[in-house]
């Protein structure tokens, strides 16, 4: 083969075509017919010559290149994708009997006695997604969102693998193929494991993950995640080819969809009901989760006669598993202390098998949830995982009741600190008041200060971030900036003997690791403010309070200040904070020991002013302005982040307050509206010569 410096743009672009074909051929191989033939490392090669090659050629990129499946740039805000065919969903059914009737039910609305086929499909628990090609090419994609608008996540379908962007063989100029984005529990467990090891919040389910991944504002997010996808339905299409679902599968793949393989067409009601069976059997060793299944009347002619109630099909039904339960006992109950000083408690279990998952603790919730179903230590208790991996206990199996089975008492003080625990009015938890000399507190303060979306150090995750605490090596967030400074000068001494103690000297660390430990947290000594608001764990400020708070007040200063002179009310004016978060925020501020870690943190690090990367010099800013029709230059959504970065606003309906409409083709009653209000119209272009 040639150096990639050798090729003629002519070899280039025949490269780059063979190497798009091939790999798209691969992710078909291994994704819809589980035999991957090039190996991981082959793989990668040809992704990497490929990027090197149109490092060279940048004119040369393919619509379709590889390197369009990773990495996207960033959408400021999700567009927002009207389905031409909603997005509908179905009836449900959690029984034989049931589906008898169903299967009766359409009998007797096409009025045969004669078996009818139908196709079993397992219900895969994942998120909905609608993918819209266009000659072929893989134009947009889409949420369900409410089933009739969605949301545009084009960009992060492009990451997923087992999408395809070109399709095969003969295809409807328009098609819209449908199906569920996954996340296989392989890959959930090793992300859990990965977030857990660096002191994240780990996702609830496979399915939680999914949509978390999938539904980033930063494909690039999405990307890093391995998701995948079946296609199993379809919305607008030019011309439909095929008659019957059975056909369809057999045109999905042949376009390159991954169909699942554990779809089954049934001609009788006993081929059902031993399909559904099966799928139970087999449900826990399937590599992702599914929920149950879905049966549809295989005939496109017979489902169109059968047509739709309000919402759902009569064509079709979703038959649910029921949820997975176990009988076990309950060890004992003992109390977990969050980052806020909640007290949880949670049941220690007799270890059970629930569905291939061994379950050994369930949350109690709180202390009502324990009186109500009056959970003692010492019953035998139903449990459930339904779908999440905290398990729940549903119910006390009284007749079981052991004579010595206990009552839990829930402490008024914390067993962490033996600081009081207070519960207010209206609040269903209790609280330890202990703060930051409670050690549960503090080392979820500091987990939470390390976390991807606070200051992401790397390296420190939560068994480190213990082991330093208990060790009286890093008891604040402060301590983390001071631990170099410490290190090198011989500060850190053991806590028992009070030696002193040189991090290369830890067991299992040695000069690198500890190199690239002080490297990661050096790379985090400026930081910028929104983030820094939200590394505080101020109760209730997420990610997008602290956003909000950052863009209000600029710089962390001006938001201190105020927050010292307890100016709530100018909190309150911001659109999005409550009277209780401001509370919080403010009360956050009243704490010494807070004040104290802020302004030792200030000694070390600096928090960059919020910069509003907005133009608002642009001849569009401060207006109000509606998009309608179809764009032909952009999508919906670039039109939209576009108009928001020149400083306008972007309404999706028109009213007086409307500056311009900006219309594309087939443009509906918004155009007419802008009209008859005389509100200015503008075509795709003439917006664009505006913006120029
Ligand atoms: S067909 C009108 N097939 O279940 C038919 N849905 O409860 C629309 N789902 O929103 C859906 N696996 O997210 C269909 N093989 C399958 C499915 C499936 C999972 C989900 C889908 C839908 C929900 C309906």
């Amino acid at each position: 083969m040639k150096e990639v410096e050798e090729l003629t743009a002519a070899e280039a672009a025949e490269e780059l075509k063979n190497i798009a074909a091939e790999m798209a051929k691969s992710d078909i191989a291994y994704y819809q017919n589980d035999a991957p033939y090039l190996s991981d490392a082959a793989y990668d090669e040809l992704k990497l010559r490929n990027s090197r090659i149109e490092a060279r050629f940048p004119e040369l990129i393919r619509s379709d290149s590889p390197s369009k499946k990773v990495g996207a740039p960033i959408r400021p805000d999700f567009g927002k994708v009207r389905h031409r065919f909603p997005m509908l969903s179905l009836g449900d059914i959690f029984s034989i009997e049931e589906l008898d009737d169903f299967i009766m039910s359409v009998k007797r609305f096409l009025n045969t006695s004669e078996d009818i086929a139908f196709m079993a499909e397992p219900k895969i628990d994942g998120l909905s997604f609608s993918a819209r090609y266009e000659k072929g090419r893989f134009v947009q994609g889409a949420t369900r969102g409410d089933g009739t608008t969605g949301e545009d996540i084009t960009e992060n379908l492009k990451t997923i693998r087992g999408l395809p962007q070109q399709l095969n063989g003969n295809v409807p100029e328009i098609l819209e193929i449908r199906g569920e984005v996954y996340m296989s529990k392989a890959d959930f467990f090793a992300l859990n494991q990965k977030y857990e090891a660096e002191g994240k919040k780990a996702f609830a389910n496979p399915r939680n993950a999914a949509a978390g991944s999938l539904r980033q504002l930063d494909a690039n997010i999405t990307a890093e995640r391995n998701l995948s996808i079946f296609a199993y339905t379809w919305g607008e299409v030019s011309e439909r080819v095929w008659d019957s679902q059975a056909d369809f599968f057999e045109h999905l793949k042949i376009w390159g969809f991954p169909v699942n393989p554990n779809n089954k067409l049934c001609h009788t009601v006993k081929e059902i009901e031993d399909s559904f069976i099966r799928l139970g059997e087999i449900r826990s060793s399937l590599p992702y989760d599914i929920d149950g299944m879905v049966y549809k009347v295989n005939s496109i002619a017979l489902q169109e006669r059968l047509g739709f109630l309000t919402r759902t099909p009569r064509w079709a039904i979703a038959h649910k598993f029921p949820a997975e339960q176990a009988v076990t006992k309950i060890n004992d109950i003992r109390i977990q202390v969050g980052r806020t000083g909640a007290l949880t408690p949670v049941a220690d279990l007799e270890p059970i098998n629930v569905g291939g998952v061994i379950v050994s603790h369930a949350t109690l919730h709180n202390e009502d949830e324990i009186k109500r179903k009056d959970i003692r230590i010492g019953d035998s208790v139903i449990i459930q995982r339904a779908g999440d991996v905290i398990p729940q206990v549903v119910e006390v199996i009284k007749d079981k009741r052991p004579e010595d089975s206990r009552e839990f008492e829930f402490p008024h003080t914390c067993p962490q600190c033996g600081a009081h625990a207070i519960r207010e009015e209206d609040e269903a938890v209790r609280r330890c008041t202990g703060g930051l000399t409670c050690p549960a507190q503090a080392i979820e303060r500091i987990i939470h200060f390390v976390s991807r979306e606070a200051f992401d150090i790397e390296g420190l995750g939560r068994k480190i971030v213990e082991e330093f605490y208990k060790e009286g090596i890093v008891t604040s967030p402060v301590d983390i900036f001071s631990l170099e400074r410490r290190n090198n000068d011989g500060d850190l001494f053991a806590h028992q003997n009070n030696a002193p103690l040189h991090l290369e000297m830890r067991e299992g660390w040695g000069k690198k690791s500890v190199d690239n430990l002080f490297k990661a947290i050096n790379a985090k000594r400026r930081i910028d403010l929104p983030r820094f608001i939200y590394s505080l764990g101020i109760r209730q400020v997420g990610t997008a309070t602290a956003r909000l708070i950052a863009k209000n007040y600029g710089s962390f200063n001006r938001f201190m200040d105020d927050m010292i002179n307890k100016e709530t009310l100018k909190l309150v004016e911001i659109d999005g904070i409550g009277g209780a978060m401001a509370k919080d925020i403010v009360e956050f501020f009243a704490e010494d020991h807070n004040l104290k870690t802020i302004n030792g943190l200030l000694q070390e690090i600096s928090v960059e002013d919020f910069v509003d990367e907005t133009d608002y010099s642009s001849p569009i800013a401060g207006k109000t302005v509606v998009f309608t029709g179809t764009l032909e230059k952009m999508t919906r959504s670039e039109a939209k982040a576009k108009a928001l970065s020149l400083g306008a606003k972007v309404s999706g309906s028109v009213s007086k307050n409307t500056d311009y409409v900006i219309i594309g083709a087939d443009a509906g009653s918004k155009a007419s509206k802008a009209k008859e209000l005389g509100i200015k119209t503008l075509s795709e272009e003439e917006f664009l010569e505006l913006i120029k």
